[in-house]
């Protein structure tokens, strides 16, 4: 059931979604590369990437993933598998969503590297910085609870299905929701 396979992919990613959109949120104030300037004569990481944006985004995406770990059971009809079992679901979704902003970092760190200014469009990379950041942590988050749990919780959640899903889906969301952001005037540019 396709319907079913998109609801369990872009569940499971949700933590990763949230940071993306909450970095723009509450994102803003110092930034993570201090201001400083590359040898390049370029900035290492631009204005756009902040500590609150990095640190208190994956926050409020593992608040969101304790709704989620709640909900999982009682949306059993629609296959949704939670983040793991408690306590380590935790680790897993905030591992997820850091990761997903710590793929934008160094997304941007090659981006100011090749001349792209802040807030250029950068068609790719700036959709799948955060898949791959995501699903890498996401793993790594995985292999940290597993002497708790006896299983790499990712491997086992994440099937070829719902992967795929998130691949696809993601760049149109992406942009989708950016839009709805610039609408909101929450970001200055569409993308
Ligand atoms: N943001 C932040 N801290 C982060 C990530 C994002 O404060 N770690 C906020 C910034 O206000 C940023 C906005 O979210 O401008 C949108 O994020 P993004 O599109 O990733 O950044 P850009 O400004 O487009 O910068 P870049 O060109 O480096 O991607
Ligand atoms: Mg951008």
């Amino acid at each position: 059931m396709l319907h079913l396979t998109v609801v369990q992919g872009l569940w499971l990613f949700l933590p990763a979604y949230a940071a993306n959109v909450l970095a723009v949120v509450v994102g803003g104030g110092a930034p993570i590369d201090g201001g400083r300037v590359h040898a390049d004569g370029k900035r290492v990481l631009g204005d756009g990437k902040t500590w609150r944006g990095l640190l208190i985004a994956p926050i409020l995406a593992t608040l969101l993933a304790v709704l989620l770990h709640w909900a999982a059971p009682r949306l059993a009809g629609w296959g949704v598998t939670g983040f793991g079992e408690s306590p380590w679901y935790l680790v897993h979704a905030w591992a997820m969503a850091t990761g997903a902003l710590v793929g934008d970092v160094g997304k941007s760190y090659i981006k100011r590297r090749l001349d792209k200014p802040r807030g250029e469009m950068w068609l790719g990379p700036d959709q799948y910085d955060f898949v791959l950041g995501g699903l890498l942590f996401a793993l790594l988050g995985s292999l940290l609870t597993l002497p708790a749990t006896g299983g790499i919780w990712l491997l086992q959640a994440l099937t070829l299905g719902p992967l795929l899903v998130i691949l696809i889906l993601t760049p149109g969301l992406h942009l989708l929701v950016n839009v709805i952001g610039y609408w909101l005037g929450l970001k200055e540019v569409p993308w």
